[in-house]
């Protein structure tokens, strides 16, 4: 698409950001030029008001063959690029990691952590671009970074006995402050140049967020007794955001961050539970979302805080959506506690009709909920920064799936139905505290791993990532104490047993509005291969709710052209390019051995549901991030975990560096050769 020609740019074709905002108020201008300005493109569904998908014009590129090999590929004309990678310098006077150092241990050099701190992290994740003006060619890329890989940063740890010259006295130490600060959200200026994105390191946008960083806890658990601890008995101030997985961005230009497995940083709970010293309110807010008996890094040796056996509610300071202000490098960081605590996975916002804010969110573990929050307030596009509270007040929803196609949003509100003290909610705060047994109470739907969720840009409907569920199983057992009396049989919406592949759904929201408490829903797609012999392809929607269904089942949406269909397993992230095309990055098994990819799929017109596969990974690595340029000429991609498995011994990846270097998590840009949108 096209930039409006309507507008004369500022002399030194720069814009505020503000004003870019406010020039995304008309309606009018809204439709016409919605993927210029990607919040305005989140603000389409609102104003739109469409029931009916309008029939995407399709996708032309010539599909590429899943592949085993250690490179990124993409179809003919086209070219993908690093654009950053872990290690790699934000701001100006910090040496980039040098990767062949990694093996003889440069990390556990004294000043490694402190580097790092001004470095790209490890294990990048979620994207989102904010253009910073109208030439398409200046933005600000906001990334988080999920969790480390030791054993391809560090050498064997029996290499920590001998230490060499250079090394920090305590080369443990270093080794988990240099973890610390590889976690967290990098953001950076970028421009396109020559028809390539390079980082502006000299940005005053550059920040880094670690497991370090101070962040204000605000909404309805900010002081709650549950969030106290020694280092902050006022519950209102914690240092760090862990396990970032996917997110989004506001309509009014932040950035929202997904905590996901934050049970892996605490280590020593079940002593803890046992010692008969525990208390009892806090065992209970660990009950239905208990921690690892170790952090499986370590960190719990070197700090206390991540020990609960000396600190048991820091845990609970964790597993929120962090909201950051990319515009202003010095702005507070906010976890928001209004939108519940569990394994976030994504915060996908829109406008609702009369202009409040709705967040989709899932809960990424096997048998979880999909949750929404709509905010009390009205965004004001205006004046960004009078949008600073209002993550803070609202109504978090769980997600009721019946078998006939209805669907409902149930509040979790404390007062509300059984959500009292009686049955062991205090207050609202620890509603969202123990989000995940609230929703329980309710009567939620327990979901196939719910990932991210993407909203159809022109229509407003909603794609839910279903990953896998290997657990989901004809046999009506419990699943243990954790969860008494959850039925793991299929149902109509995560209608196959062992769920290998995973699936996703598609939600219409009651009048097309992001507030409405009602919706429809269906199921879009049964990932698998569609060519395997031993499943059904099925091709009537009839069939998925009238039959049993069989793991190697599948189904595209109704598609019928079964060899014109790409094999896909394990669907994570999602996005929309500007077109309204859905793109699919996989996590996981692939029905035929390959590695992960981008894949893309139309959802309205006859292509509906013609999935193909656009790009593949690198050997180990999954594929995240998912986000278009507003001129949906440029598609960034993270390749997270590439060489998985692997070592700084023996590698098993040695992308992007070669020349049999160790793997370095990276962004991708992805583009056409000479210009042009992506897909078509
Ligand atoms: Fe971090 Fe659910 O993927
Ligand atoms: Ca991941
Ligand atoms: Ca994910
Ligand atoms: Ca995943």
């Amino acid at each position: 698409m096209s930039p409006p020609s309507d507008r004369t740019p500022s002399p030194d074709g720069s814009t505020p950001f503000g004003d870019l905002l406010q020039q995304r108020l008309s309606r009018r201008e809204l439709l016409a030029h919605g993927a210029l300005l990607a919040p305005a493109a989140l603000a389409l569904p609102s104003v739109a008001g469409a029931t009916r998908a309008p029939a995407a014009p399709g996708l032309v590129f010539q599909p590429i063959i899943g592949s085993r090999e250690d490179r990124v590929q993409v179809p003919p004309g086209y070219t993908a690029e690093v654009l950053i990678g872990w290690g790699e310098p934000l701001f100006t006077g910090t040496p980039a990691i040098a990767t062949r150092g990694l093996i003889d241990g440069d990390l556990l050099s004294t000043g490694s952590a402190a580097a790092q701190e001004r470095q790209f992290g490890y294990n990048c994740d979620a994207i989102a671009f904010l253009p910073l003006d109208r030439s398409g060619r200046r933005g600000v890329l906001c990334v988080n970074h999920e969790y480390c890989d030791p054993r391809l940063m560090f050498p064997a740890k029996r290499q920590f006995k001998s230490p060499r010259p250079g090394w920090a006295a305590d080369p443990r130490l270093e080794a988990v402050q240099t973890m610390m600060a590889a976690h967290g959200v990098s953001i950076l200026e970028i421009r396109l140049e020559n028809g390539t994105w390079r980082p502006v390191t000299d940005s005053k946008l550059s920040r880094r967020i670690t497991a370090r960083t101070p962040i204000e806890i605000q909404g309805p658990a900010r002081g709650h007794a549950l969030l106290r601890t020694a280092a902050d008995p006022s519950g209102t101030r914690v240092l760090g955001t862990l396990a970032n997985c996917s997110g989004g961005k506001t309509p009014w230009g932040t950035y929202l961050s997904a905590e996901e497995n934050i049970e892996d940083y605490f280590g020593g709970y079940p002593q803890y539970r046992e010692s008969g010293r525990g208390d009892a309110r806090t065992l209970t807010a660990f009950a239905r979302f208990a921690t690892s008996e170790r952090n499986i890094f370590g960190w719990e040796t070197i700090d206390p805080r991540f020990d609960m056996r000396q600190e048991p509610r820091e845990a609970l300071r964790f597993g929120w959506i962090v909201e950051v202000d990319p515009q202003d490098a010095r702005s507070p960081i906010r976890k928001r506690t209004a939108l519940g605590r569990f394994c976030h996975e994504s915060a996908a916002s829109v406008l609702t009709r009369d202009q409040r804010a709705a967040v989709y969110m899932g809960d990424d573990t096997q048998f979880e909920y999909i949750y929404k929050f709509v905010s009390r307030d009205r965004v004001n596009l205006r004046q960004p920064e009078s949008n600073r509270e209002l993550l803070d007040h609202g109504v978090l929803y769980v997600a009721r799936l019946e078998a006939d196609g209805s669907g409902r949003w149930l509040p979790l509100v404390h007062g509300q139905g059984s959500l009292n003290a009686q049955h062991g909610f205090a207050d609202q705060g620890e509603v969202v505290i123990r989000a995940r047994a609230a929703a329980d109470l309710l009567g939620a739907t327990p979901m196939d791993r719910p990932e991210d969720i993407a909203i159809h840009p022109q229509t407003g409907r909603l794609y839910v990532a279903l990953t896998n569920n290997g657990a989901r199983t004809m046999d009506p057992v419990a699943m243990g104490a954790e969860r008494p009396g959850l039925d793991r049989r299929p149902d109509a919406a995560n209608p196959r047993p062992a769920n290998r592949y995973g699936h996703i759904v598609e939600i219409v929201e009651a009048g097309s509005d992001a507030a409405a408490t009602s919706f429809r829903w269906n199921v879009f797609l049964l990932a698998g291969d569609p060519q395997s012999a031993g499943g059904r392809f099925l091709t009537d929607a009839a069939a998925i709710k009238s039959q049993q269904l069989a793991a190697t089942d599948t189904y595209f949406a109704g598609y019928p052209e079964r060899d014109k269909i790409s094999p896909i397993g394990s669907p994570d992230n999602l996005g929309f390019d500007p077109e309204g095309n859905l793109w699919i990055v996989t996590d996981g098994e692939q029905p035929r051995g390959a590695n992960n990819g981008a894949f893309a799929v139309p959802v309205a017109g006859a292509q509906r549901g013609h999935l193909r596969q656009f790009m593949s990974a690198p050997i180990g690595a999954e594929v995240c991030g998912c986000e278009f340029t507003p001129d949906g000429e440029t598609l960034f991609l993270s390749i997270q975990h590439p060489g998985e498995g692997g070592t700084l011994e023996e590698p098993r990846s040695h992308w992007p560096d070669g020349s049999g270097l160790p793997p370095r998590p990276s962004v991708i840009a992805i583009r056409r050769k000479g210009g042009g949108v992506i897909g078509s």
